[in-house]
């Protein structure tokens, strides 16, 4: 096929060489950017008069027509195109014929390519934001169901303190929200058009930035025409913000597992998102849970690629640059698979209260507590600290529980004791008194609530 570049060359490039060279089987996905692009373009040549008026209204409705026959099917995308932007030109140029070839007056793939990716990806970032939000509105709900739900609360994975379930999925929606922040910066960052930068260093024709900028939605245009064809930083930014988001799906999805199963069986995933063995009879095992944590990596994967192809590359255009593509959509495809697996899961699974407790009741988690007691008692915290660590030692010796050691016992260790102890070591006391902003308690938790639903809904 002849090469709508050739010129330079007279000889045919090899038939392997153009399937190396080719990105038609990844960029194709933005034939829709790519054509709203060269809309706003042709209309600027012709308000410009670089062609004319008459001349830019052909190639409009011809880029509207093949849109449209691309999303009724009536085109398909030919892939043997070197890439969409080949594809667009040569296809209007087909309809057209030399009306078709003046499109590209004054632009070059270099700042459409550019423009392509921005625009397609101001358009996922919505979808994602829009998803995590619906993951936020899940775990909000499961934080209200499970309000007087008490489960023991970790550090090393060791019983720490009492805290309510409900505390414990607030948490995942604060670092949501702060994900969709993230997504909102790069979205900002991302909002100017390179539009016009053309191959690298500007042209030579009196073309109007602003007017093709403010068509595409773009807040402003690009101010160095080096940089507008050459950086990616927006999408290792993209890319950053998806890598976080799975980092803190992966240690929610690590949770779902640990409380999945019989060690700790506080939660019990509906049917739906759980898979069986193909040996063992009795296994329900959480795989989308362990999908999503196994698939973080490969958004770290797609992070790390594109910072390695960008590292030394000089300025501007690089072909290398095209790798750029497979690496982002990867990421924000696994992103959007990810949430859309995670969001229905939490929101069928069932918490088993009652394990909750029973493991919260073990363990020595109102220990702390104890200590506290004899501290608003007159001891210093250190002191108080040594006997309550002694009590749990006798405890555990003699294999019983704070709550049942008799107050003789207690007051063995010290005078301060009295009766009120063991209402003040209550599970729900414990829980109760935590209610420094941001605690467990469950005045805490419904502050944190309501803060969420406010969110969620503007
Ligand atoms: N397919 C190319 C890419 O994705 C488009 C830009 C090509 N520019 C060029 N000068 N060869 O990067």
């Amino acid at each position: 096929m002849s090469k709508m570049w050739a010129g330079r060359t007279a000889g045919e490039t090899d038939k392997l060489a153009d399937d190396f060279n080719s990105s038609i089987a990844f960029d194709s996905r933005m034939y829709r950017q790519d054509i709203t692009g060269s809309m706003a373009h042709a209309a600027m040549l012709g308000k410009q008069g670089i062609i004319t008026d008459g001349e830019a209204e052909q190639p409009i409705n011809g880029l509207a027509e093949i849109l449209a026959d691309l999303e009724s099917g009536a085109l398909s995308i030919d892939m043997t195109a070197e890439d969409i932007h080949m594809f667009v030109e040569s296809e209007l140029t087909r309809r057209l014929g030399d009306l078709g070839k003046k499109l590209h007056t004054a632009r070059s793939r270099n700042d459409q390519v550019a423009l392509d990716l921005r625009l397609y990806l101001r358009d996922e970032i919505k979808v994602i934001m829009s998803e995590i939000k619906a993951l936020i509105a899940a775990l909000c709900e499961k934080a209200e169901e499970n309000k007087d739900a008490i489960m023991p609360g970790y550090t090393h994975l060791q019983r720490a303190q009492p805290i309510l379930f409900a505390h414990h999925l607030l948490a995942y929606c604060m670092m949501l929200m702060r994900d969709i922040g993230r997504f909102e910066d790069t979205a900002r960052r991302m909002n100017a058009s390179p539009l016009g930068c053309c191959a690298l260093a500007g042209t030579t024709y009196d073309t109007d930035r602003h007017f093709e900028a403010e068509r595409l939605g773009f807040g402003e245009v690009m101010q160095n025409s080096l940089d507008g064809v050459s950086d990616r930083d927006f999408g290792v930014e993209l890319m950053s913000a998806c890598s976080l988001l799975m980092m803190h799906l992966s240690r929610l999805s690590e949770e779902i597992i640990l409380w999945a199963s019989w060690e700790f069986k506080f939660i019990e995933l509906s049917d739906a998102y759980t898979t069986g063995s193909s040996i063992m009879p009795q296994k329900k095992n959480p795989d989308m849970a362990e999908l999503i944590r196994g698939k973080t990596g490969r958004v770290y994967g797609d992070l790390m690629a594109l910072l390695t192809t960008l590292k030394g590359l000089p300025l501007a255009y690089n072909k290398d640059m095209q790798e750029d593509k497979e690496a982002i959509f990867d990421a924000l495809d696994t992103v959007k698979l990810c949430l859309s697996v995670m969001t229905p899961m939490i929101a069928t699974m069932t918490s088993l209260k009652a394990n909750m407790k029973k493991a919260a009741q073990k363990g020595f988690i109102n220990a702390t507590d104890l200590a506290d007691y004899l501290v608003k008692k007159g001891l210093p915290f250190r002191a108080a600290y040594k006997i309550a660590g002694s009590l749990v030692a006798k405890c555990i010796a003699e294999n019983t529980v704070l709550e049942d050691l008799p107050l003789s016992v207690y007051q063995d260790y010290s005078e301060l004791f009295d009766n009120d102890l063991y209402g003040e070591i209550s599970l729900e006391t414990c829980v109760e008194k935590r209610s420094s902003e941001g605690g467990t308690s469950p005045a805490s938790v419904e502050k944190q609530i309501t803060l969420v639903k406010e969110y969620l809904a503007k």
